[in-house]
């Protein structure tokens, strides 16, 4: 399962690619305006921190300007950066168009399966469905997930099934049960998902009876 970083604060992308696991970062509108940085300037540089897909989110509304921005980004940023494009018929026409240019594209912003199914046949890389803004609804945003997977388990899709808006470890780990194929986390859950107290507290009592080990002189 590949494991992605959902933000815009190079920081955080340099904290949690130093521990070798990091696959890609997907970042969107809202997130480079909480970075307060400039759009081409921020990606190219968490693309040269991460050398795995990073998406970056093309903010025309209508296809012509999808494809022309989505054409922009892929001639001046780096080549691991790849095109978010929202599901829309619009989105969907512009990621048929780049697929077919042989661009890779991250279609986001999916709340049910019929709509991952479609932006699958647009030639998607990656869908991207919503987990957490549908449990904000009062539903079940994990129920979306095994609904896609089910769908993708009864044809020969290619397109990964990136989980989003995710927003604690249960998330990832019903993800993982699932077979979700990649997972976007902020960087919070990323630290939560390796943090467990016993961890903490068996590596004390080693260290502690180490430093006994070392004053007897015996390491
Ligand atoms: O990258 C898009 C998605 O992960 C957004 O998450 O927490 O704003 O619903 P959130």
């Amino acid at each position: 399962m590949e494991f992605f970083l959902d933000t815009a604060d190079v920081d955080e992308i340099r904290e949690i690619a130093a521990w070798g696991i990091l696959d890609g970062v997907t970042t969107n509108p809202s997130l480079i305006k909480k970075s307060g940085r400039d759009f081409k300037e921020v990606v190219a540089e968490i693309a040269s921190i991460c050398d795995g897909p990073i998406s970056a989110e093309v903010t025309a509304m209508d296809t012509a300007g999808m494809i022309e921005q989505g054409l922009a980004l892929k001639a001046e940023l780096p080549e691991n950066v790849i095109i978010k494009i929202p599901c829309t018929p619009e989105g969907l026409a512009a990621t048929k168009v780049l697929s077919d240019e042989g661009i890779k594209t991250n279609v986001t912003l999916i709340f049910s399966a019929s709509q991952a199914l479609m932006a699958a046949k647009a030639g998607a890389t990656y869908v991207s469905p919503f987990i957490g803004r549908i449990d904000d609804t009062g539903h079940d945003g994990m129920e979306l997930i095994a609904e896609i997977m089910n769908t993708w388990a009864n044809y020969d899709i290619d397109t990964k099934v990136l989980a989003a808006s995710i927003r604690h470890p249960t998330h990832v780990l019903q993800c993982i049960q699932l077979g979700a194929h990649t997972a976007t986390m902020p960087a919070k859950t990323f630290r939560q998902l390796m943090s467990h107290p016993l961890t903490d507290k068996g590596l004390e009592g080693f260290m502690r009876d180490w430093a006994e080990v070392e004053a007897a002189g015996n390491a």
